[in-house]
């Protein structure tokens, strides 16, 4: 008996009728997503997708049986000699998913019902539900039917791409394995349109980020995955906070190892990773005691505090175009207006100079620290030059002030050297770190220098989990992997993409291209092909990739951005 299973999905339901004259033997596997996402929706129910396969409660399933239901009688009613069938009924098999409630992976079977209705000439036509009850997936459970029923064909008659549309027309293939919904095409997700997140996941977040539809869940390496098992070349980072790459080895067992000994003991009490750590940072610096706390905005609150209270000095003096943070304090010198204008009036005595315009540095007595990053990285990826950064320890030697670069963007081997001032031939006060210190768990660190004058007393500042010991011994894990051949990697890299693309500005691999449209398209084109960018202003792209990158990768995110930009 040459038999053909017929999975109908979408608003398909007219056309199977149609489809199914024209086949001899044919057992027909049908969803309803959209139904299903409309009455959920009614209810007040989340609509939830991972991988593609719909996240299915107790209530969930209610509405997913009636629905199923509903389609099923609309499609027996199409079809002549249909013999509609719930899949739990007749006691399809399947393998719960418990991650995703009741939702099933179905086994290949060839249940006595299907082969009744086939053997009498009429259509079964089957509901996804497997024995438990449980909600499976409409393409796969039409695939292990195709594989158990040892049919000679699938087909599937849909207006909407499903997990397994595409496959081609072998069951076997369309069956294969869990790694079934990696292979995919990419971008064919059912309902939510490849990784769209469905409005309802999101709506429980505040609005402040302009998120791209993309849910990851996973990453290894210069790779991520999407919740859809779509891989992506990462050359984000985190917004060069991956330094060592996705499940470093390195930072991950120090990490795991700290997990089982003692997660936090707050900052009344020593901790060895804490303690560890300022000794490594301290050895980088050449002689530095340090500040722990979370974040790059807070290391910047810090460094406001201990510049202020060492100096006894209101003022600081920043960059226009730079970036520091969004807290109160770090925005107030922050010299972006736009994102200053909405929460005004900030700190004051903030006063801004030009980049690499040495005239424009007015540094006086009421100064307390000169703040700059050697590379402008949010406000575009700007290098400051050393006749710049030399002109400003000369100024703050002159009047008394501090010299504090802001390496959370630059530190930790991002620019080929730990902090990107050891290639700059002038030495801060103090260095603020964040971003890649723990390659991707949260830290902040100021670095006071020994040589600095030293203001901050107990009592002054301090952070509930600042210098948290699981962190911390990730942090120490990455310091100690931001070898010479890690470096020798970042300049390889460097030169390489600088040879595709010979106007890219910034050094190591903090590097951005300005380009002749919108940044977000180009994000946008880079994503759909697989490679992840970021933006760093309204027409340049920003690349901040692992520092592990291989010469390969390199020429995967060269192939794609030489194609997107053409
Ligand atoms: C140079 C610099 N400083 C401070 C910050 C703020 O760091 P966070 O977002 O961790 O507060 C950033 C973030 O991008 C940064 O690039």
């Amino acid at each position: 008996m040459k038999l053909a299973v017929l999975k109908v999905g979408g608003a398909s339901a007219a056309g199977a009728a149609d489809a199914v004259r024209g086949l001899q033997h044919v057992c027909v596997v049908h969803g309803a997503g959209p139904q299903i996402s409309a009455e959920m929706q009614r209810r007040g129910l989340p609509v939830e997708f991972v991988g593609g396969r719909r996240v299915t409660t107790a209530t969930g399933l209610e509405v997913v049986r009636e629905s199923f239901a509903a389609v099923n009688a609309e499609l027996c009613a199409a079809i002549p000699g249909a013999v509609g069938l719930m899949g739990d009924e007749i006691g399809l098999p399947a393998t719960q998913v418990p991650e995703l409630g009741l939702v099933g992976d179905p086994l290949p079977s060839a249940p006595q019902a299907v082969l009744d209705v086939l053997a009498v000439g009429c259509v079964p036509v089957v509901a996804p539900l497997a024995a438990g009850p449980l909600n499976v997936n409409a393409d796969e459970m039409a695939a292990a039917l195709a594989v158990g029923l040892g049919a000679d064909r699938i087909s599937f008659l849909t207006d909407v791409p499903g997990l397994l549309y595409g496959r081609g027309r072998d069951p076997a293939e369309a069956a294969r394995g869990r790694d079934r919904r990696a292979a995919r095409s990419p971008h064919g997700d059912r309902r939510d349109g490849g990784d769209r997140v469905s409005t309802v996941a999101t709506q429980a977040v505040l609005p402040t980020y302009a998120r791209q539809d993309l849910t990851i869940v996973r990453g290894s390496g210069c790779w991520v995955e999407s919740a859809y098992g779509n891989r992506f070349l990462d050359l984000v980072g985190g917004i060069a906070v991956i330094g060592l790459g996705h499940g470093h080895p390195a930072p991950l067992s120090a990490a795991q190892e700290q997990l089982q000994k003692l997660w936090h003991a707050s900052n009344l009490y020593w901790t060895e990773p804490m303690q560890a750590l300022s000794v490594s940072v301290s050895s980088r610096f050449g002689g530095a005691r340090s500040f722990f706390c979370n974040s790059g905005a807070e290391a910047i609150e810090a460094a406001i505090k201990w510049a202020r209270k060492t100096t006894g000095r209101p003022g600081i003096v920043a960059l226009e175009g730079s970036f520091h943070g969004r807290t109160l304090g770090a925005l107030s010198i922050t010299g972006q207006p736009a994102k200053r204008a909405a929460f005004e009036p900030l700190i004051p005595a903030v006063s801004f100079a030009r980049l690499n315009d040495v005239d424009s540095l007015v540094v006086d007595e009421t100064t307390a620290a000169i703040v700059i990053e050697p590379i402008q990285g949010e406000g575009g990826v700007h290098p400051a030059t050393p006749e710049f950064l030399a002109a400003a320890r000369e100024l703050a030697d002159e009047h008394g002030a501090l010299l504090i670069f802001d390496e959370v963007q630059t530190g930790v081997g991002r620019t080929g050297s730990f902090f990107a001032f050891e290639q700059l031939g002038v030495k801060p006060d103090a260095v603020t770190l964040a971003k890649s210190l723990a390659n991707g768990l949260p830290i902040g660190c100021l670095v006071v220098s020994d040589d600095a004058p030293q203001g901050l007393e107990p009592g002054d500042h301090a952070s509930t989990f600042g210098g948290n010991p699981v962190v911390c011994a990730a942090a120490c894990a990455v310091v100690d992997a931001i070898t010479d051949e890690l470096l020798a990697n970042v300049h390889a890299r460097e030169a390489q993409l600088r040879a595709a693309f010979p106007t890219l500005r910034g050094r190591g691999l903090l590097l951005a291209l300005d380009v002749d449209r919108p940044a977000g398209e180009i994000v946008n084109a880079c994503r759909e092909r697989g490679v992840l960018v970021c933006t760093a202003g309204e027409r340049t792209i920003r690349l901040t990739p692992p520092l592990v990158i291989t010469e390969e990768e390199i020429e995967i995110a060269i192939a794609t951005l030489r194609e997107v930009l053409q």
